[in-house]
């Protein structure tokens, strides 16, 4: 089962956290996951996946213009309907916008037809609520976390497709 993060990162943080999901999506048997760049997607992987996480760096308290015009101009050709969804953010400032942004990619992804899902804090901690997020000094609590998502998604995917 193909499992894909699709991020935007300027300067890093966001892709370090995206490649953190893919390490935890890979302890799941049977899941084949990978993380790309909106600018550097493999299209075929992309459709072919149950799975597709995104991530944004936080930028006046939502998404990055980069993720924005992603989801208005260039995701019309990839296959997203009924896929499993999830959200994740990175940010400079805990005051700064994480969860509204996660809110925001939320609120795309339901406008393409996808399933979203963290598990919220149905599973115990760590608690992901609306998404994984971390400020860009990520500490390794927060790498811990953004695992998890990776593997909890994973799991779901498995138990629905
Ligand atoms: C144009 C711009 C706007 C930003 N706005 C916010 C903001 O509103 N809140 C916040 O907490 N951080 C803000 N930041 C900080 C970034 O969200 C943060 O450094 C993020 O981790 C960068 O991700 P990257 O390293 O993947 O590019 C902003 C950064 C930029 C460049």
């Amino acid at each position: 089962m193909k499992f894909t993060v699709i991020y935007f990162s300027k300067d890093g943080h966001t892709k370090e956290m995206a490649d953190v999901i893919v390490k935890g999506a890979s302890k799941v048997s049977g899941i084949e996951a990978k993380a790309f760049s909106i600018d550097d997607l493999d299209k075929e992987f992309v459709d072919e996946s149950e799975v597709v996480i995104f991530g944004s760096p936080v930028y006046h308290a939502g998404i990055c213009w980069q993720m924005k015009k992603w989801f208005n101009e260039d995701s019309k050709p990839f296959d997203l309907e009924g896929k499993l969804g999830g959200a994740f953010t990175t940010a400079g400032y805990l005051q700064g916008g994480l969860n509204t942004a996660c809110l925001e990619l939320t609120q795309l992804m339901l406008v393409k037809g996808m399933m979203v899902y963290t598990s919220g804090s149905a599973l115990g901690e760590p608690y992901l609520h609306i998404g994984a997020t971390s400020l860009n000094e990520s500490t390794e609590k927060d790498k811990a976390m953004f695992s998890v998502l990776g593997e909890r998604m994973a799991n779901k995917a498995k138990s629905i497709f």
